[in-house]
């Protein structure tokens, strides 16, 4: 069995944002709700759920990217942070472990200085890092950059020079360049032709098999989860709903929230129109104690007005936090 290389326990982040332009008053958004989980070294692990439930700040709170507001990250076996027990690694040991776990974002050019040429946002972290020795910084970068399939002569060149896939490499280039153990994958290949995103996909393939490579990778698109991962994690409205081996989530999933996401396979996310499924109108107790799916969920029974549904392990290593999710498997 394969060592666990991250665990997140009970990851809670709530964003506090002015109301409006002239209002003093705050919005809280629950962006995450007591989330936990862990990946396996070697292993990709698919993130789905629909737009703002929560995808990119679990990327986030795993590097540290952000300051959340409950639990621990565990990243190989060192504590990252634990927030109840005020334990926090210092900023010398982040930049340290910082080598070891990437994140790779959606929109390349946002991550790029605009100022720096290939070489320059490849090599800054090569040696930052003492990943080689100086004199050997140019050709490890190259070798980098060929191996993410960018030639020699997009050395110089800019990010404004550069296509949407060519900074998407070079994105990657500049992750691989230190050569981490665990990568989250931010939508890496939206914003790309369907044969880019396939070149993409193949390169991280083929770096997962070379290296040993852990990913966390995040999607809209149910395709690529599909045949990409091994595991796959759904979350809800900030909260892990369900979590399964690839195979036996896409074959039987067994929370309504993840039926109803892969009943628009191979499209990206449903609307209820689009599906026909049935909604039923469930209002939230005063504490708004229930299931917070259940206003759209035509599964949906008093108990699930009356009690938050935890996390159950209904078959190996298969979990869904549904109260009628033993009923729905007979
Ligand atoms: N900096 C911020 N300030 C305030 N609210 C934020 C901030 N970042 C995210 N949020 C809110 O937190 C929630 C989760 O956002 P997040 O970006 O993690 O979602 P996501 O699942 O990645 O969405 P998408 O699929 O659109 O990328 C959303 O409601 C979002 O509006
Ligand atoms: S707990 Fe109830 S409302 Fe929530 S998903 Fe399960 S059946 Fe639907
Ligand atoms: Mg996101």
């Amino acid at each position: 069995m394969n060592e666990v290389i991250i665990q997140a326990q009970d990851l809670v982040k709530v964003y506090k944002s002015k109301k409006g332009i002239f209002s003093s008053r705050k919005e809280e958004v629950k962006a995450l709700d007591h989330v936990s989980f862990e990946i396996k070294k070697g292993q990709i692990v698919g993130l789905i759920g629909e737009s703002g439930c929560g995808k990119t700040t679990v990327g986030k709170a795993l590097l540290n990217l952000l300051p959340v507001d409950g639990g621990k990250v565990i990243f190989q076996g060192k504590c990252i942070y634990d927030i109840d027990n005020h334990k926090m690694c210092s900023y010398k040991e982040m930049e340290q472990l910082r080598r070891h776990m990437q994140i790779i974002f959606q929109n390349p050019a946002s991550c790029l200085n605009p100022k720096k040429n290939v070489e320059q946002l490849v090599s800054e972290g090569v040696k930052k890092h003492k990943i080689c020795s100086k004199s050997e910084v140019r050709e490890y970068c190259l070798n980098i950059l060929k191996q993410c399939g960018l030639e020699e002569k997009y050395l110089l060149n800019y990010p404004s020079e550069l296509s949407g896939g060519q900074k998407q490499r070079v994105g990657i280039a500049r992750a691989l360049a230190l050569n981490p153990e665990f990568i989250v994958c931010d939508e890496i290949t939206a914003s790309l032709d369907v044969s880019v995103q396939a070149q993409i996909l193949n390169l991280l393939l083929d770096i997962k098999e070379e290296r040993g490579m852990t990913y966390l990778f995040i999607s809209h698109n149910l395709d690529i989860v599909k045949g990409m991962c091994d595991e796959v994690i759904i979350m809800y409205k900030g909260c892990i709903v369900e979590k399964a081996k690839s195979e036996e989530l896409f074959e039987q999933p067994k929370h309504p929230y993840t039926e109803l996401l892969l009943k628009s396979l191979p499209a990206a996310y449903p609307d209820q129109k689009k599906t026909g499924y049935e909604t039923k109108q469930i209002i939230m107790n005063a504490e708004g104690q229930g299931c917070l799916f259940a206003s759209r969920c035509k599964y949906a029974k008093k108990e699930c007005r009356e009690r938050v549904p935890q996390m159950k392990e209904i078959g190996k290593e298969h979990w869904v936090a549904c109260h009628q999710a033993v009923q729905m498997t007979n």
